[in-house]
């Protein structure tokens, strides 16, 4: 199918243009400046679909690289399957998820990685890659590394938090990171320090503190600050490139920024939870409604002012990349493990159809640009994750990954009627949003038409990622 996208503004990281962008079967062919024609051709008779973008923004679909469909965790599973949550991730602009396969102690990292697979095949609606989780850090899955990276899996999550789960202690966060440092793979951290956080949690519920808000409370800044230390000093030793995630503390980007500004490989990302969400005005909620926003990194209390400085290192690029850390899970029966006992509540959020509007609506607040809006939410990602210029940029022989969006267009967000993630409640109640996903356009297929979902299970297809680009 060939399709003609006319009258738009082409937004990138350099610069936004009118210019008028042709599609042909699973490519991007042509930008050309409206009304051009190309060989002479009348390419607005010729295309078989013809879209007016006027008054519309035209940028490279969203690619979100941190989602979990079906984590296991706290006993249950996180509620979106590949298939609800890539169609819920479409219907929001996003064009390309990046999940994290899960390895556990004693198990093989190959057969988590196979399991991610069976997971994703023939389910999804927008293209995938995959992160690997390794939980246990041993003789095995350090070869099993260098393996996956030969399978475009060049990326791999290690946790200073949940001992006894996906934990890692010091002395394996240093071997996986010679890894990584010798096969040109990245190390992703969950930066929080564990075992400070599981003394305050067991003092919490000693004294009788068992509300949600504690969830924040027993995991202070100075636990996330730490760990993000340690990890960018264990990163320097090795030499190995380091990518934290989901940083909520204004204190752990400050030392993320000074590392950046030594010259060291370091990167980070925040949620959108973290730019407007917080522990008074959500995780505080009366009764056991805070539940629905205990994540972790936790969300911070208002009062310590991070939001603010979280946009600005969004602006500065001491934070590269907003992911959402997708991990839903209902409020019955799920959220609803951890009544009485705060640390029981599975722990997650889910974002992964609202990340695009959020951001925008930072371009509409003065928080950052429209072109950095792209670069956060699209360029970066896959400059960082090994995609780009195959996705994250509208170019010439770059697949035809494409949302319009709307700037006068509204959209409410967190309401029933248009929510598409498989959770029975919304974190995002009562946002709206000054702008609007039109048209998403996945590999040439429109899969969103003006409120429409045209799209199906199976047309998203596995991606095998290469090192990232910020590497040296
Ligand atoms: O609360 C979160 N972030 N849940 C998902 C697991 C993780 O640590 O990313
Ligand atoms: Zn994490
Ligand atoms: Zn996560």
């Amino acid at each position: 199918m060939t399709i003609l996208i006319k009258n738009g503004n082409v937004v990138s990281p350099q610069g936004t243009i009118a210019a008028d962008v042709l599609i042909d079967g699973e490519r991007i062919v042509a930008i050309m400046a409206p009304g051009e024609t190309r060989l002479g051709s009348n390419l607005e008779s010729e295309a078989e679909r013809v879209i007016d973008a006027s008054g519309k923004y035209v940028i490279p679909g969203g690619i979100d690289p941190h989602t979990h469909m079906e984590l296991p965790f706290g006993g249950t599973f996180a509620s979106d399957t590949f298939e609800t949550g890539t169609r819920a991730a479409a219907w929001g602009g996003t064009t390309t998820i990046i999940d994290f396969a899960v390895q556990v102690q004693g198990a093989r990292v190959q057969d988590g990685l196979a399991a991610w697979h069976a997971k994703a095949a023939g389910n999804c609606h927008i293209d995938y890659g995959f992160h690997q989780i390794v939980g246990g850090v041993d003789d095995d899955s350090l070869k099993a590394m260098d393996e996956l990276v030969n399978e475009g899996v060049t990326s791999f999550k290690l946790f200073m938090a949940y001992p006894g789960v996906f934990y890692s202690d010091d002395g394996q966060i240093l071997k996986a990171m010679q890894t990584a440092s010798a096969n040109g793979s990245m190390i992703m951290m969950h930066a929080e320090n564990g075992m400070a956080i599981d003394v305050l949690v067991a003092q919490a519920l000693a004294e009788g503190k068992t509300d949600p808000r504690y969830h924040s409370l027993t995991r202070p800044w100075e636990t996330e600050a730490e760990a993000t230390n340690r990890a960018i000093m264990l990163a320097r030793l090795t030499g190995a490139p380091l990518y934290i995630v989901h940083m909520s503390a204004k204190q752990a980007v400050a030392v993320l920024q000074g590392a950046k500004d030594e010259g060291w490989n370091v990167f980070g990302e925040t949620c959108p939870q973290y730019l407007y969400l917080s522990l008074e005005d959500h995780l505080s909620q009366p009764g056991f409604e805070g539940a629905k926003w205990v994540c972790s990194t936790p969300l911070r209390a208002k009062a310590e002012h991070h939001q603010d400085e979280l946009w600005r290192y969004l602006r500065t690029n001491d934070l590269s990349i907003v992911s959402t850390d997708h991990c839903p899970f209902c409020f019955k029966e799920q959220k609803e493990l951890g009544v009485g006992n705060f640390s029981k509540i599975p722990n997650g959020i889910g974002s992964v159809e609202h990340r695009m509007d959020l951001i925008y609506q930072g371009v509409v607040d003065g928080r950052i640009t429209l072109e950095r809006w792209v670069e956060l939410c699209s360029t970066t990602p896959a400059r960082m994750f090994g995609l780009y210029p195959q996705k994250g940029v509208i170019a010439p022989g770059s697949d035809a990954d494409i949302v319009i969006y709307d700037p006068s267009g509204r959209t409410e967000i967190g309401l029933n009627k248009t929510h598409h993630m498989n959770m029975d409640h919304s974190a995002w109640k009562n946002f709206d949003i000054d702008g609007h996903v039109d048209t998403v356009i996945s590999r040439g297929t429109v899969v969103v038409d003006d409120n429409e979902y045209l799209g199906t299970k199976g047309h998203g297809r596995y991606l095998r990622r290469g090192l990232s680009q910020y590497l040296i």
